[in-house]
């Protein structure tokens, strides 16, 4: 699959991955927009703004609470092991749309969330930030400062964390590989990530079964799905004398 590229990704220095729900999809976790996706089920404004939020808290919450308990009993795919095992190799960095912590749990070490992640809450006011506990007793969960929590996550409208994102283009300006899995391409600003990439001379190599908006400027466009590539890149990898 990966032959043509072959020297490309032996002499590379830094690979960098551009995650989304469907590097997930294997672990049984639903994406938002495929077959089967979130967006099929449920309006996304009234589940994924801050707007939903205020008018039911505890929608939101228990839709969160649904979701969490899903990610909690999945586990890492062959996707997601593959990119961890090439850190052993070459610098590898993952820039991730997930808010699921999969990449971490397979033992990647250079996780940049920029949605944030379903594992943090934080307050709709002050600035207190933590790990959830396994469960609440009462939805939605209060701050010890009297206001409302809400998922450390990143919501249709909101900004990206503004430190994590200037971190993500800096990688995307300095890969010699972008390797694009899982990801519609259609989230702002995340989408644009590719494109830094590509304005650097990085080659772009996109994994995923359907077309995307962006498939036409990749350097290899793989439709299948990552759990069945992307351990495929290995041998290319370890026969590097990188
Ligand atoms: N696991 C998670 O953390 C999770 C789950 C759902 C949505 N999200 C959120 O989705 C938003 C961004 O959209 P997105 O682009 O990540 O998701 P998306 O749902 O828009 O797109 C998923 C893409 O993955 C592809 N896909 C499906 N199965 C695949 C597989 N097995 N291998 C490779 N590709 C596959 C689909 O064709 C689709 O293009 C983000 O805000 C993110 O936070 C995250
Ligand atoms: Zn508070």
């Amino acid at each position: 699959m990966f032959k043509q590229f072959a020297d490309k990704l032996n002499n590379s220095k830094k690979i960098v991955f551009v995650t989304g729900a469907g590097i997930s999809q294997e672990s049984g976790i639903p994406t938002f927009r495929g077959k089967d996706g979130y967006w099929r089920k449920h309006d996304p404004m009234k589940l994924a703004t801050i707007d939903a939020f205020y008018d039911d808290p505890k929608l939101v919450w228990e839709w969160y609470e649904d979701r969490r308990k899903n990610i909690r009993s999945a586990q890492p795919n062959a996707g997601h092991k593959a990119i961890a095992e090439l850190e052993k190799y070459k610098d590898v960095v993952v820039l991730t749309q997930n808010i699921d912590g999969l990449h971490q749990r397979a033992g990647s070490s250079k996780v940049l969330e920029l949605h944030g992640s379903i594992i943090r809450i934080k307050c709709t006011v002050c600035d207190y930030i933590d790990s959830i506990p396994n469960s609440f007793d009462t939805l939605p969960p209060q701050c010890k400062c009297g206001n409302t929590l809400r998922p450390d996550v990143v919501w249709f409208g909101e900004a990206l964390p503004q430190d994590v994102w200037q971190e993500a283009i800096e990688h995307a300006n300095s890969c010699d590989v972008m390797i694009i899995a899982g990801t519609s391409l259609v989230v702002s600003p995340a989408n644009t990530l590719p494109l830094y990439a590509k304005q650097n001379g990085a080659t772009l190599i996109e994994v995923n079964p359907d077309e995307t908006i962006m498939s036409g400027d990749m350097d290899l466009s793989l439709k299948t799905t990552s759990a069945s590539c992307l351990p495929e890149l290995l041998p290319f990898i370890k026969n590097s004398n990188l």
